[in-house]
């Protein structure tokens, strides 16, 4: 894990393995951004020439790594791209110095400490540095370097010192906190997703979320597959029914001594998806260990929300099981009786995420929450219409969903609205069951969408993001992004019980 301090020293005088810049896109080439001025003196005043002439143009992304001159006490100065520069006045945007902060923070891995000297004007701007840095010094190696303690990969960066940020200042010690918080969870979320599913199964997720969550104070009930045939929880027992490692319902509790308050957050937690008898072909379950990472960011929220005492009670509802096919495996044409009591005709053993949350669903919204946010690796189709870096946002309630959408915007995740249209609701009419957990292929992540707000209790606000872009990063790391888990929608989570507890939402 990386320690984080604030420090007062000036980037002159701190001792650290490197120190980090900002260099901006100006209008005639490369332009250092506040913060790195002391640098820059050691540098002669000439930091922006001879980064130009090292080929730094100062887009965002970009890392270029120095020499120290004589004058610094650190060997190593790393200028990192933050785009065009913004207008007098302005300041820079709290994504650009996270996405700049992580790409730092990545390329020094294995080092001890490293300063950074990004441009600070608040404490939203040490937060988001701090977050981008702690987001981008992760790394998973659990299961390299052959158990041996050396000549295994490179650990993260072990130390980040905060330059220009104010430690006696409650205001930017309270946005270091929350950073930390905040982002360990969503590390351990990544963590989560990364780890093999041989070793992830429902029962172990469980074991992982329970001990978390006693830590902190959240109180735990897991229901394990006797209790959830009791319950009737067909949905979740259907799915899980073909597997060796049964299906679990875990929920977290986290209360607040005043506020009253409750934001309910249900995840897909699917330990593997293979899809069932509706076997997916290869090339598309190689990676459908990340199909929990719904799962993983409710519990890290709920978490995070316990470890900050926001003033808000959150509940977190993980339905987990495992997709397999075996001669006790649900087939399409069965029919499932859910916990609400509806029946539904499963018609593709691949469409199974749906079938877990909607028992969650029904069960959250028997305490009658203020409002439910379920988060899922839900759809194909949500990755063919918003690509790998956007969550789509669905909702009962189109002021909600707005809401939703513009928390994400203020943390820095790409979300986009989507619409509920009532006209495919027809195409999961089933001639057997209440519902078919399949409709229409044209906009099928719309069809989830309308097949899990028959789930929700009448009146209550509720939102689905679908995260299965997101969550799981095939491509070379960007930013704060490592390969593999991402942790998205954490931040969003987090914020929203926030705005909740303040009542500032609906
Ligand atoms: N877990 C998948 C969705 C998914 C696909 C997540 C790729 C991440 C990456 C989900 O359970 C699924 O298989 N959905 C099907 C639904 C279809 C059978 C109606 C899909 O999207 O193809
Ligand atoms: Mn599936
Ligand atoms: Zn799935």
């Amino acid at each position: 894990m990386t320690a984080l301090t604030l420090s007062t020293a000036g980037a002159a005088t701190l001792r650290a393995d490197a120190l980090v810049v900002g260099v901006a896109k100006g209008a005639k080439g490369p332009v250092v951004a506040p913060g790195a001025e002391a640098v820059d003196k050691a540098f002669d005043g000439k930091l922006a020439a001879v980064l130009e002439t090292l080929g730094a143009s100062g887009a965002e992304g970009e890392v270029t790594k120095l020499p120290s001159p004589a004058g610094l006490k650190t060997p190593v100065v790393i200028a990192v791209g933050l785009g065009a520069a913004p207008a007098k006045d302005e300041a820079y945007a709290a994504e650009t110095l996270r996405r700049a902060a992580g790409a730092a923070a990545r390329t020094l891995a294995g080092a001890k400490k490293a300063a950074f000297a990004l441009p600070i004007e608040a404490t939203e701007d040490a937060e988001a540095i701090a977050e981008g840095a702690l987001l981008g010094a992760y790394a998973f190696t659990a299961y390299q370097g052959g158990g041996k303690k050396d000549g295994g990969p490179k650990g993260p960066l072990a130390e980040v010192a905060l330059l220009g940020a104010k430690p006696r200042d409650k205001a930017y010690k309270a946005a270091a906190e929350r950073a930390i918080a905040v982002t360990e969870e969503i590390n351990r979320a990544r963590d989560l997703v990364n780890t093999p599913p041989n070793d992830l199964t429902p029962e172990a997720f469980a074991a992982v979320a329970s001990a978390a969550a006693k830590e902190v104070g959240v109180k735990v009930q897991v229901l394990d597959e006797k209790a959830l045939l009791k319950g009737g929880f067909g949905g979740i027992l259907g799915v899980g029914q073909g597997s060796q490692n049964p299906p679990r319902l875990v929920k977290l509790t986290y209360t607040h001594a005043k506020d009253s308050k409750t934001l309910a957050l249900v995840g897909k937690g699917i330990t593997y998806d293979s899809g069932g008898i509706s076997l997916k072909p290869a090339g598309h379950n190689e990676t459908m260990k990340c199909d929990m990472a719904g799962a993983a960011a409710v519990f890290a929220a709920v978490i995070a929300a316990a470890r900050l005492g926001l003033p808000v009670n959150v509940t977190g509802w993980l339905a987990l099981a495992e997709n397999m096919p075996s001669g006790s495996a649900t087939r399409p044409g069965d029919v499932l009786r859910m916990y609400s009591g509806k029946t539904v005709e499963v018609l593709n053993t691949d469409a199974e995420g749906r079938l877990v949350l909607a028992d969650a669903l029904w069960k959250a919204s028997e305490e009658k929450p203020d409002a439910i946010v379920n988060v899922a690796t839900l759809t194909g189709a949500m990755m063919v219409a918003l690509g790998n870096r956007t969550f789509g946002i669905m909702s009962n309630d189109d002021a909600f969903r707005t809401a939703v959408h513009e928390t994400a915007e203020e943390v820095g995740e790409q979300s986009w609205p989507m619409p509920l249209p009532a006209d495919l609701r027809k195409g999961m009419d089933s001639p057997t069951a209440d519902i078919a957990n399949m409709g229409e292929r044209m906009g099928g992540g719309l069809v989830a969408g309308l097949f899990l707000k028959e789930f929700v209790g009448e009146g209550i606000s509720w939102a689905h993001l679908d995260i299965a872009g997101p969550a799981f990063h095939e491509g070379a790391p960007y930013g704060y992004t490592p390969k593999g888990g991402t942790g998205s929608s954490v931040r969003t989570l987090v914020r929203l019980a926030e705005r909740i507890g303040a009542g500032d939402l609906g």
